[in-house]
């Protein structure tokens, strides 16, 4: 299966035909069967869920419980252990929410310089109210987190730790099941952001032990608004981390009894229609021989990290077998500028810092242009890029 056999499947393709999509880092396109699903349910079957005794309710109840099943299905696990919350950014910070009052004075918080600041900027804030040291492990020369500094900064004062399951600046790859062993060994709850790496590999949460691990829907074909926080076990999945309704069994003017997870972790009314959305994109994804897709991708990011080097043109050390998001500075012009050059040809791509201030800066960059891949992608767009920037270098490069 290749880029060509899905791409009829975006309507979006046919309708920007002039316009080479390179940013599903961002977000991605949506397949026409997610779209169907989110005006499907508005026009057919809106009801609020868990809260109404009639027919329509219950209808909208079992599809919302039936996208929870899927999901929890793809990632390898119970569907109790899948909260659904706004965004990957939601879920982060319910993480470090329900985990937070286990730092203090004296203890300290692990964290890559690679995170996002969505994984960051939560941890940063509770270690300087608590006063814990958030401890940055720094990266190896090639750009991946480095494993035996990891070991050195995490000790018996360790009270958690956040970890990036895919850069989403230079596209690093973590090692996931040593990663989650490791903290695992030294019971050292683990908060993993996969909202990278979720579109481009298949987490089976049951091989790893992990605390809570957080995603979004948009990032992986599905509608935008909605994230998933994952619970690793039992008594991450059973903290609290925002009340209102639907969270509770019993309220008196003397306190309440919450209610099990996942619905204990959903307060308000949720992103039905985004819930059921995502559900058809896993049914899509589960549709298609999603390893070739894969393996074409970040083909298609490799090809392109090796011509930009031919060109001189230096790009952000990635480790081993890396994500299909490629970060460099063209050198002859500022990346923000060929970002807007490349736009006014047609190609879409994200420059600058990426909400990853620490990960530009560890990487050596102040900034960067930023091509990242979908299952979509073809390697004729990726030759028509090559040119355009050769094209650049040639007209910008010898000023
Ligand atoms: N986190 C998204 C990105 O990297 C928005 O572009």
């Amino acid at each position: 299966m290749t880029a060509n056999d899905v791409r009829a499947d975006f309507p979006f393709f046919a309708n920007s035909e002039n316009c080479v999509y390179l940013d599903s880092a961002a977000t991605t396109q949506k397949p026409q069967t997610v779209i169907d699903a989110l005006t499907e349910f508005y026009n057919k079957y809106n009801a609020n869920v868990s809260r109404g005794e009639y027919p329509l309710a219950d209808a909208a109840t079992r599809a919302y419980g039936e996208a929870r099943r899927k999901v929890g299905r793809w990632f390898g696990t119970d569907e109790k252990n899948i909260a659904f919350t706004y965004n990957a950014t939601d879920a982060l910070n319910a993480a470090a929410q329900m985990l937070g009052d286990r730092v203090k004075r004296g203890k300290n918080v692990v964290v890559s310089p690679l995170e996002h600041h969505s994984a960051l900027l939560p941890w940063m804030k509770i270690c300087k109210e608590s006063g814990a040291e958030l401890r940055f492990v720094p990266l190896a020369a090639d750009g991946s987190v480095d494993l035996n500094a990891l070991e050195k900064l995490t000790d018996e004062s360790t009270c958690a730790a956040v970890m990036t399951a895919g850069s989403n600046v230079s596209g690093y790859r973590a090692p996931l099941e040593k990663i989650c062993g490791f903290f695992a060994d030294k019971n050292v709850p683990l908060v993993i952001d996969a909202a990278q790496a979720a579109a481009h590999e298949k987490t089976d949460a049951s091989k790893l032990k992990f605390e809570y691990m957080c995603l979004s829907a948009h990032k992986m074909y599905g509608p935008m608004g909605l994230g998933v926080l994952i619970s690793g076990n039992d008594a991450a999945r059973e903290r609290a981390f925002r009340l209102g309704g639907g969270t509770v069994d019993e309220v008196t003017a003397d306190g309440f009894t919450l209610r099990s997870a996942p619905e204990s972790l959903e307060a308000g009314t949720p992103n039905v229609a985004g819930a059921v959305a995502f559900g058809a994109a896993i049914d899509y994804l589960s549709s298609l021989d999603v390893d070739a897709l894969w393996k074409n991708e970040c083909e298609l990011a490799d090809a392109l990290r090796c011509e930009l080097e031919k060109m001189n043109i230096r790009v952000a050390p990635c480790g081993k077998d890396p994500l299909p998001v490629v970060s460099f500075d063209p050198r002859f012009m500022h990346p923000l500028d060929m970002a807007r050059l490349l736009g006014s040809f047609g190609f879409c791509v994200r420059s600058g810092r990426h909400c990853a201030h620490t990960a530009t800066n560890a990487l050596g960059f102040d900034s960067t242009v930023r091509v990242s891949l979908g299952i979509y992608n073809t390697r004729e767009e990726i030759n028509d890029l090559i040119e355009k920037i050769k094209f650049l270098k040639g007209k910008y490069g010898k000023l």
